[in-house]
């Protein structure tokens, strides 16, 4: 005979079990909508690594000096391996990385738009590494207390490697605004164009976000979007002083009463716009992951030729 505890809804078990701050693990029974939920958000995160890799890589070659090379040549690393890190997270809930990878190459599947903007000089690689590496930072922290254990424990290590991605891409704006005036003006370029769109990384407004409630109640998101975009625009408003920098914002303020500095309004159509296709690089970097994928058919298939062969049955 069950118990009474047995009995009650499953849903009303499940949320008691979140709000003990137990972490839901794989086998456990959970809501399909949390199911789902995570598929949807972890498998996006991972194509936003993948693609991530795109814009920086076409520096490597060009990277000014064999130092910024390998630092470059390393994040991209780190990139392919947070990738990695959440398709395994994404599998663990049932559903395959052939899948979610055919729903990134079908266009069906979402990826950040801070990845659809191009990178014009050097410059954009340190405002990527210092805005958005410093936006993802601000975001993912909180997901390594995430409710779904295997997201939690993947976000540890790749909340460490942003730090050093962060750090990476500060000191390069930092030499180029200790340098000489043009190098200081391309540095102002790229944070002119680099502010808004790292700012849209948080998502819509809170009045507008689609999930957020719901993430909330579930501690798969532990903060709202604008509490995080807020966290980010507190931390960063100093360092673009630091740099000699100025935010392309000419309604920043600072509010004495709350401690917080305060944006002007966000263009929410540009990150419809991009979040649609229409983004300035979406096409090329579909284009890319498309080809990249072709050119890797024969890597998978020889791989799976030599799995069969010993035997281990290999999924399509
Ligand atoms: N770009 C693309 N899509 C976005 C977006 C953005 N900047 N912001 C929101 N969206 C989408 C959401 O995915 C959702 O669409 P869907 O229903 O089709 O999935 C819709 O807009 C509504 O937004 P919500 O706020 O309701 O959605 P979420 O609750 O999922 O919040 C999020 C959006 C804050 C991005 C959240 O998904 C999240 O925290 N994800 C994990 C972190 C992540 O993916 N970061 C992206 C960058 S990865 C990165 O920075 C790599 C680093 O190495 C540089």
């Amino acid at each position: 005979m069950p118990d009474a505890t047995e009995e009650r809804d499953p849903h009303v078990r499940f949320l008691e079990r979140v709000d003990r701050e137990e972490k839901v693990e794989p086998r456990d029974w959970m809501p399909e909508d949390y199911r789902r939920t995570l598929v949807r958000q972890i498998s996006q995160h991972a194509h936003s690594e993948v693609v991530g890799m795109l814009p920086e890589g076409n520096w490597i070659t060009r990277a000014p000096t064999l130092r910024r090379k390998v630092g470059l040549l390393a994040k991209v690393q780190d990139e392919a391996g947070h990738g990695l890190y959440l398709y395994s997270a994404a599998e663990t809930l049932g559903v395959s990385r052939a899948e979610l990878l055919s729903q990134l190459l079908s266009g069906t599947a979402k990826y950040s738009s801070i990845f659809n903007y191009p990178t014009p000089t050097w410059a954009d690689i340190g405002a990527i590494g210092w805005l958005v590496d410093g936006a993802a930072i601000m975001n993912q922290v909180p997901l390594c207390r995430c409710s779904y254990g295997p997201y939690a424990r993947a976000m540890v290590r790749i909340c460490k490697e942003e730090s050093f991605h962060q750090r990476q891409g500060f000191e390069i704006m930092l030499a180029l605004c200790r340098g000489t005036a043009a190098q200081q003006q391309m540095a102002q370029a790229a944070l002119d164009r680099w502010w808004w769109p790292a700012l849209m990384m948080f998502g819509p407004s809170d009045r507008a976000s689609e999930h957020s409630a719901r993430s909330m109640r579930w501690k798969i998101k532990r903060f709202s979007n604008d509490e995080l975009r807020q966290r980010f625009v507190d931390a960063t408003v100093p360092q673009a002083a630091h740099l000699g920098l100025t935010i392309p914002d000419p309604d920043l303020r600072f509010d004495e009463a709350t401690g917080h500095h305060v944006i002007g309004a966000i263009d929410w159509s540009e990150l419809e716009r991009v979040i649609a296709g229409e983004g300035p690089c979406n096409q090329e970097r579909m284009h890319a992951r498309r080809e990249a994928h072709e050119q890797g058919r024969w890597v998978r298939e020889a791989a799976r030729a030599h799995a069969d062969k010993r035997g281990h049955r290999t999924k399509p």
